[in-house]
């Protein structure tokens, strides 16, 4: 009883205390599990962003277009003097990773509801012959460089409470992906609230309605505990590793060059805290954050916050004005992220969403229209804490095609296409012959392992010249 009315009286203080109702129906187990969930919160936070993002109606007002300007990007190489200086950077990039100083953080808490796929996204199987899962290839790009730098970079993934142990079964399973060093962190976690009344869903009678916190949560999380609470934390342990620099990317990018040299020297060079790649955005509503300049300090602007006479503003050479979207894909000093964990607190933003919940009447309503409010923490909003950045122009063709829908733009159909034409145009530059269709592309699926080559140049050294591709092919 007196939990009870501890807790009665902690959660009276902030309006929440129907997360009792049930309470007397719950056994031991129950109890204790519900009690650990409600104290895990920070209600005076949690009091502030209802406050804001809730009953004030929603995100910060737009931001006003004369307070926005467009960020210095390092443009793809068109002059000599350009592309040698690209050398020097991939050279740079190439110590680092010879030195063992870069580690690789991929987020992959994501819930991936837009897929429609029931699994975490990491374990979907993209490879176009292969069925390969993102997971194996992000993984054989990290043996692959292992081989060719003479060090692997160590792998952090980051799961949410919801896939953590499958995603751990998964790598499990495959024997690690032949991986030196993989460690599984785990995000943090917000509740759901009602949409009209700031309430918490409780999504059974001894548990809440939590979802992931965003990715924001990675900073959070890197210093967090290891598991059990007995593991040093992953960025204390980057630190014995003598690891610098972390290459930071999203699960759902089958083509991201993972690690580049010359994106991890470019950020070097310049003695950069943060980076950001960037591709030229292909229309004015395509779906990524731009990366601008907002009272002259860098920020993104996620997609559904670009006020839409920014999103559509021309240059005279006609070119979009705020052009530079990002495909998040990051590189951060470790010393950056330890400042921003012991300091800055990132910003909630909120995301208007169905969460299922229990009726006060024991029932679980499965919501037609949003009902709720999810509270998440974005990691590019760390840009403007940063002192020096670098933003690099990179090509979407060669390394963006996120999986994010079943069908449709960003889907798995348009990623087989985009990585078969990728390795087809790998395949030509080693002397292969490959046929095209009219409009350019590849006829049939063709996959390159990272573990038989990395890029083109790397393959030209593994086959004949003179191959003739005629049908689905898969190197490995
Ligand atoms: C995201 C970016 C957008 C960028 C685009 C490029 C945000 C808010 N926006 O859009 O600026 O241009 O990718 O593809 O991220 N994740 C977690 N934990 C979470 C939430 C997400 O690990 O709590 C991971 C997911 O597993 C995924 C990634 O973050 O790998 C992206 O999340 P998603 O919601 O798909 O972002 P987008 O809206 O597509």
């Amino acid at each position: 009883m007196a939990l009870k009315q501890d807790l009665a009286g902690r959660l009276g203080k902030h309006g929440q205390e129907h997360l009792l109702q049930f309470w007397d129906d719950l056994d031991e187990d129950g109890r204790e599990l519900l009690a650990k969930e409600i104290e895990s919160i920070d209600f005076e936070q949690l009091d502030r962003l209802i406050a804001e993002l809730v009953r004030g109606g929603g995100e910060a007002p737009e931001v006003a277009a004369d307070r926005v300007l467009p960020i210095d990007v390092v443009r793809m190489p068109q002059t000599d003097g350009e592309r040698a200086a690209r050398r020097r950077a991939t050279e740079a990039g190439e110590e680092a990773l010879a030195a063992g100083e870069v580690g690789v953080v991929l987020v992959a808490g994501g819930s991936g509801t837009r897929l429609g796929f029931a699994g975490p996204k990491g374990t979907f199987p993209i490879g176009p012959v292969s069925s390969a899962s993102l997971f194996q290839i992000h993984a054989e790009k990290l043996v692959a460089l292992g081989r060719r730098h003479g060090k692997q970079p160590p792998l952090y993934v980051m799961t949410s409470p919801e896939n953590h142990e499958t995603t751990v079964e998964f790598f499990e399973k495959h024997d690690r992906f032949g991986l030196d060093h993989v460690r599984f962190f785990v995000q943090g976690r917000m509740p759901a609230v009602d949409l009209e009344t700031g309430k918490i869903l409780l999504a059974g009678r001894d548990r809440l309605a939590m979802s992931p916190d965003g990715h924001g949560g990675t900073l959070a999380a890197l210093a967090g505990p290891g598991d059990a609470g007995c593991e040093p934390s992953c960025l204390a342990e980057m630190g014995d590793r003598g690891v610098r620099t972390l290459f930071y990317f999203q699960v759902d990018n089958a083509l991201v060059e993972i690690a580049d040299p010359t994106f991890i020297g470019l950020h070097r060079q310049a003695q950069a805290e943060m980076s950001f790649k960037v591709v030229e955005k292909m229309a004015p509503d395509e779906k990524v954050g731009v990366v601008v300049l907002v009272d002259d300090r860098p920020q993104v602007i996620e997609y559904s916050d670009l006020p839409k006479a920014l999103a559509e503003k021309r240059g005279d050479d006609g070119q979009l004005a705020y052009w530079a979207g990002s495909i998040a894909i990051h590189a951060f000093e470790t010393a950056f992220v330890e400042r921003l964990v012991g300091g800055l607190k990132l910003p909630f933003h909120r995301a208007i969403k169905k969460v299922p919940f229990l009726a006060p009447d024991g029932r679980t309503v499965q919501p037609a229209e949003p009902n709720a409010v999810k509270f998440e923490q974005f990691i590019f909003d760390a840009l403007p804490a940063s002192e020096r950045f670098v933003i690099v122009e990179t090509d979407r063709a060669v390394e963006f095609e996120p999986l994010k829908n079943a069908v449709g733009p960003d889907s798995p159909a348009t990623v087989h296409q985009r990585m078969s034409d990728l390795f087809g145009g790998w395949l030509e530059q080693a002397g292969a012959v490959v046929p095209r269709r009219s409009d350019g592309t590849v006829p049939f699926a063709i996959e390159i392992s990272p573990l038989f080559a990395l890029d083109a140049h790397e393959l030209k050294s593994r086959i004949e010249p003179g191959l003739v591709v005629e049908r689905p092919i898969y190197l490995r």
